[in-house]
């Protein structure tokens, strides 16, 4: 093998933050290579600096034996280095050739827009891929998995040999993630060199030649996979024994909180019935595109249903928009963060007290002294690495920003929490302590819905399951009931409620 990418002795600074301190790493020929550590530990960054987005305080970036000279994101690309980052960057509105090839349009000698030879390379990439996407389809039309892979054409017709995926698997839920790894392993055997960064360590065993992991900014240690165990790592990243991944709590269930009955949409949803107690954690599962944030928008008023009862312990209400179902009581913290939760020039601290401005004010005046002792709080219980509750909370780093989200939420006082996959993107350390706040909620009489992709969270965290596929409930599960083949079966659709396998 040989090397073909080698960083060393990179440090990066931030205004109070030392993003990454003297952190070395190097890349072989065809090997993927796992970046791993904390929300915050800098892998982001160091990524950002390699694809010339930032520059390094200090350091030396040296690519197949020569050291780099020219900075900045055309110099990088040019030289085959592609990063698919945190948040997809896909233009919706526009059709897979068009992001595949945007602002390098193949042209005709007139200097119109071939067309057709664009449609005809991006066919030609994609079968590649063995995936069957029509180039013209608009990105808005294809599931994130696809979305994934359409950035890793995009990079591929770029002729990049050396390729960043930061949590490319977020996303995704299992036979998404499969495929992905296959595309991994494929690419691999092409030569292509991978960098590979997740929080769902499970999966590295399928794909990881070696592991670096960082942590506070510095690199801890970089060994083959092989060399090292899920709890090894885990005490790398954190610093520390972690003794419970999945913390339980023997709360006692009490009253029904929230019952949904019939709920149906078309195109959504079909006759949806279930049901929340006090001191119950539900959990939803199912595939991407199964229906399961949908459901909980149409019970938040997001979306209005076309049929359907909803009851709040034992009354029918009517909720037509967020307001109604914040105002019964009932908070949902959204899936896509970005776009719903979070407000990103504001600072840590007003994005948190957001939804408690009302209840902390007295005579229209702010509380800020209480709210500010509640966030700082839960800057502290949830670790989020910030230098201050001033911080804007675009510079925080991914995991960080979700649990911005988070603890607006914690913060307020809700009867029927729905927590749309909350632990994405989030470290192992702090996602132990949002589980434990989540039951702590509980503890205190609330009722929990959690939405998750996450197979092991589900099975761990839940008190019940129900699954999710095709816009219907499949499945109920109680606790232990079910193993993991079970339920992968039923979000998979290959087997329905009351038929035998
Ligand atoms: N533009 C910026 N301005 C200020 N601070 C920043 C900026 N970008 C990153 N940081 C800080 O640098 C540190 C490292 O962030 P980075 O995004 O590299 O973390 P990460 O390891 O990718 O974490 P995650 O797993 O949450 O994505 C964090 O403390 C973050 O707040
Ligand atoms: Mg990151």
């Amino acid at each position: 093998m040989s090397t073909i990418l080698r960083m060393t002795g990179i440090s990066k600074e931030f205004p109070g933050v030392k993003a990454l301190n003297n952190v070395s790493f190097d890349l072989e020929k065809g090997e993927v290579h796992a970046l791993v550590g904390e929300n915050g530990a800098g892998k982001s960054t160091l990524m950002k600096i390699l694809s010339g987005l930032y520059k390094a305080d200090k350091g030396e970036i040296e690519l197949r034996g020569s050291v780099v000279e020219q900075f900045g994101i055309k110099a990088m690309l040019n030289a085959g280095i592609s990063v698919i980052y945190q948040e997809l960057n896909l233009i919706n509105h526009l059709s897979i050739a068009e992001n595949i090839f945007l602002g390098r349009e193949p042209r005709k000698k007139s200097g119109l827009i071939d067309w057709k030879a664009m449609y005809d390379h991006v066919e030609e990439l994609l079968a590649t891929f063995k995936v069957n996407l029509n180039p013209k389809s608009k990105v808005y039309t294809i599931s994130p998995a696809f979305q994934q892979v359409v950035e890793i054409v995009k990079a591929l017709s770029l002729q990049s040999d050396i390729l960043v995926m930061d949590e490319p698997t977020a996303p995704l839920t299992g036979n998404e993630v499969d495929k992905l790894f296959e595309i991994i392993n494929n690419l691999k055997s092409k030569g292509v060199s991978i960098i590979y960064i997740s929080h769902r360590l499970e999966e590295l065993k399928h794909v990881a030649d070696r592991v670096t992991i960082l942590r506070d900014g510095q690199g801890i240690t970089t060994k083959p996979y092989s060399e090292l165990t899920t709890d090894e790592i885990i005490r790398h990243m954190v610093g520390r024994q972690l003794t419970e991944q999945y913390p339980q709590a023997d709360t006692k269930t009490g009253d029904e909180i929230l019952r949904v009955e019939g709920l149906s949409k078309s195109g959504i949803c079909s006759d949806v019935n279930f049901s929340v107690k006090s001191g119950e954690i539900v959990g939803f599962t199912g595939l991407v595109g199964a229906g399961r944030t949908e459901i909980m928008e149409l019970i938040y008023g997001h979306k209005k249903k076309d049929s359907g009862k909803i009851f709040f312990r034992g009354n029918e209400v009517s909720i037509r928009s967020p307001r109604d179902a914040v105002q019964i009581g009932i908070g949902l913290i959204p899936e896509e963060r970005k776009k719903q939760g979070l407000v990103l020039g504001l600072s840590v601290f007003d994005n948190s007290a957001i939804t408690v401005l009302e209840r902390y004010s007295r005579f229209g005046v702010l509380q800020r002294k209480l709210i500010t002792e509640k966030v700082k709080k839960m800057i502290k219980d949830i670790a989020i690495k910030t230098p201050s509750t001033k911080q804007q909370t675009q510079n925080l780093s991914g995991g960080n920003q979700q649990k911005v989200v988070l603890s607006k939420w914690f913060i307020r006082d809700c009867d029927v929490y729905i927590f749309d996959e909350p632990t994405r993107g989030i470290d192992v350390g702090a996602k132990v302590e949002i589980y434990k706040l989540m039951q702590s909620l509980a503890a205190q009489g609330a009722g929990i819905i959690m939405v998750s992709s996450e197979l092991i969270e589900i099975m761990n965290m839940s008190d019940r399951i129900e699954i999710v596929y095709g816009g219907r409930i499949v499945k109920e599960f109680a606790k232990g009931e079910a193993d993991e083949e079970e339920v992968m079966e039923y979000s998979l659709g290959l087997r329905e409620k009351g038929v035998p396998a």
